[in-house]
């Protein structure tokens, strides 16, 4: 009997070329697992076309409920944006994934685990960290990456072993799920042009949103979401329901330049209508609900956190102890959001908590007031204590002056222009 490898199937070119390929090149039985964490794609079709292809055995694990509940909540928590935009949908579901490949080997026996990313991009740095954290024995194999296999390679293979390409023959190389949808490749290489249009398929290009705006109340609990307009729905739907209603209003469409782990920039298109959404009405909550030195500490653990994920750490201790901190900050997050979504925009447009630490009496300017202005004073003599009498010593004395003058920049600029207008490739 021959040995066996775990696949992770998508459906999709180079994974369905993997199962003949892992036949033929390493003998090997080949057994595939899709998991589904919301990339809304058939899975009856996948499981036929594994079949079809020649693999021993398909399994099909529904993940979406432990992906919003393991994956996505820890990412709302942490506010994850990765360098202030991308919201780490592809990043958080990979370690998960791993985890399942992990699981179903062992009850296979098989001795590799296989998937189908490239060697220029952060995902097989997520798989393989946490396949080799899990289960160093398992032998990761990567078709594309360890045979250099380029899109024509992949494409000429195919036909010679009449495996079909499926449906979308599409420019670009995409993932989904439940937090979001990544778009590469392509037309998209060309970083200094619009993305097409056809890279969109889950918000509305502006110019055909609605001519009426729409406003929602999201509600939190220990800084997780849990209801829409007062009604509770489980993870998962509501989720669902907040990038259906903000992609329709234009709402979590990303262009953004990335710092991949490996080193490379890449030019990415995301489409995460909800991450967006939930994310800044939960950090609307949590500076209505936190102490600034809460909030300022958090950013960086913040930051760390994101770092750690995206760089396919999930694994590393350092991620267990961030969230730790994070969790403790979190259990007085909880209350409504009030959102308006409106042509291509999403507002946060009220917060109410009853764990808010917004006075009226402190806040208002009218005669209710309870704040001692002339307690003022006495804060601002000490807080500039250090700060005038270095001013008067150092800057004062040496007749140096707190604003620069701006310095000429016309002829770098009018290079660089010159150099711009130059033409490309
Ligand atoms: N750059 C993103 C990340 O590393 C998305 C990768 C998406 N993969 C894809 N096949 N389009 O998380």
């Amino acid at each position: 009997m021959k040995d066996r490898v775990v696949l992770a199937y998508s459906g999709g070119l180079d994974t369905s070329i993997a199962i003949k390929w892992l036949e033929e090149k390493y003998d090997l039985s080949v057994v595939t697992v899709t998991v589904d964490v919301g990339q809304q794609e058939d899975l009856e079709l996948i499981a036929t076309r594994s079949r079809d292809i020649g693999a021993l055995k398909h399994y099909s694990i529904d993940a979406k409920e432990e992906f919003a509940k393991s994956c996505i909540f820890p990412a709302i928590k942490a506010n994850a944006l990765y360098e202030g935009k991308y919201p780490l949908c592809t990043a958080i579901a990979r370690p998960l994934i791993a985890t399942k490949l992990v699981e179903i080997a062992k009850s296979e026996g098989a001795k590799a685990v296989a998937h189908g990313c490239t060697g220029k991009g952060n995902d097989q740095v997520r798989f393989d960290v946490t396949i080799r954290a899990l289960n160093p024995k398992l032998k990761v194999i990567a078709p594309v990456r360890e045979w250099n296999l380029s899109r024509d390679i992949s494409l000429e293979y195919a036909r010679k072993h009449g495996i079909p390409v499926g449906p979308k023959k599409s420019l670009y190389s995409i993932d989904q799920n439940l937090w979001g949808r990544s778009v590469e490749s392509g037309p998209l290489e060309r970083e200094d042009q619009e993305p097409p249009n056809d890279t969109l398929s889950w918000t509305v290009p502006i110019e055909n949103v609605p001519r009426d705006p729409t406003y929602i109340e999201l509600g939190f609990d220990g800084g997780t979401p849990k209801s829409i307009d007062g009604k509770n729905l489980d993870p998962v739907t509501l989720i669902s329901r907040i990038n259906k209603l903000a992609g329709q209003y234009g709402v979590g469409a990303l262009d953004h330049i990335e710092d991949r782990v490996i080193g490379i920039k890449s030019r990415e298109v995301y489409e995460c209508p909800a991450a967006i959404t939930i994310i800044e009405a939960h950090r609307e909550l949590e500076k209505t609900v936190l102490t600034k030195h809460q909030l300022e500490f958090k950013q960086s653990v913040e930051r760390e956190w994101t770092w750690l994920v995206y760089a396919g750490l999930w694994v590393d201790p350092l991620r267990i102890d961030l969230e730790a901190f994070i969790d403790s900050t979190q259990e007085p997050v909880e209350g409504v959001v009030k959102l308006k979504f409106h042509k291509g925009t999403m507002k946060v447009v009220g917060r109410s908590s009853p764990n808010s630490l917004y006075e009226l009496p402190l806040a208002t300017y009218d005669k209710t007031s309870t704040f001692d202005q002339s307690s003022a004073l006495g804060f601002i003599e000490l807080w500039s204590l250090q700060s005038r009498s270095a001013y008067s010593k150092r800057i004062k004395a040496r007749k140096t002056q707190i604003y620069k003058p701006q310095l000429k920049q016309r002829s770098r600029s009018r290079r660089l222009a010159n150099r711009n207008s130059g033409q490309r490739r």
